[in-house]
């Protein structure tokens, strides 16, 4: 059975290693997961990843990978050795290349568990149809978890708006729910939002929340805030 503090990743998207380490440093033992994305892997290769798994923190690589099969692949081996839980890969680069990532990581011990990101929280209907797609961000989501699940990826990144839809069709999948935002925090450049209670309520395996937590003044206090809200409404659905 799954804690309230293994059920949330803060995303450190913060510029360097230092940064990182400070804000962890700060937070303490308020958490459990950290997620790290492009901003800070890029600036620190694995030697982050190393840092905080050396502290005791579960880690969820956000590398969003999205490149012909053969690459992605590649890629996932490439990083599967350095103990990350959890590495995103995007549903739309289509079948072939998720059954290749899903491939890759069978094939290599202690590979870390595949989720799909469907569509971006940060995108509505209006920038669907900017890239050309004309469904909702509703049926864009299903159809992609539809494409990864078939690729044999159970577990996917999309909003809270379409928790309830996922969790109905795929009852065992992991859902991870980016795009929270606690009652009275910026909204920044995200589109598709929810409180942490309502993402909870709606089906979520996990949260993911970033400068909420990150740009607070004091990170701890809104860490433990969010814990109270998700442990408030798991009460409240059980
Ligand atoms: O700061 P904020 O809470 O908006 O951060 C959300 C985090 O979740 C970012 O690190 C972003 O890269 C990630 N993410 C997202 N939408 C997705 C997938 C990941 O916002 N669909």
């Amino acid at each position: 059975m799954l804690t309230i503090k293994d059920r949330l990743a803060i995303a450190l998207d913060l510029p360097n290693e230092h940064e990182a380490i400070k804000l962890v440093d700060r937070l303490g033992d308020t958490c459990q997961w950290f997620k790290v994305g492009m901003e800070l892997y890029y600036a620190t290769g694995n030697s982050i990843i190393q840092q905080l798994r050396d502290r005791g923190f579960s880690v969820f690589l956000d590398l969003k990978l999205h490149d012909i099969p053969n690459t992605v692949a590649g890629a996932v081996r490439s990083v599967a050795a350095i103990g990350a839980e959890f590495l995103t890969v995007h549903a739309a680069g289509g079948p072939a290349m998720l059954e290749a990532a899903a491939e890759a990581a069978s094939s290599v011990p202690n590979a870390p568990q595949l989720l799909a990101v469907t569509v971006l929280t940060s995108m509505d209907q209006l920038e669907l149809a900017a890239i050309g797609i004309d469904h909702s961000p509703e049926n864009q989501v299903l159809r992609l978890a539809n494409t990864a699940s078939a690729a044999g990826i159970n577990g996917f990144v999309a909003s809270a708006e379409e928790a309830a839809s996922l969790r109905h069709r795929f009852p065992a999948a992991a859902l991870v729910i980016p795009g929270i935002r606690p009652a009275g925090s910026a909204i920044a450049d995200q589109k598709r939002i929810a409180s942490p209670a309502a993402a909870l309520a709606a089906g979520a395996s996990f949260l993911v929340v970033g400068r909420p937590i990150t740009q607070a003044p004091d990170p701890a206090a809104a860490t433990r805030a969010i814990l109270e809200e998700m442990r408030s409404a798991t009460a409240l659905s059980t």
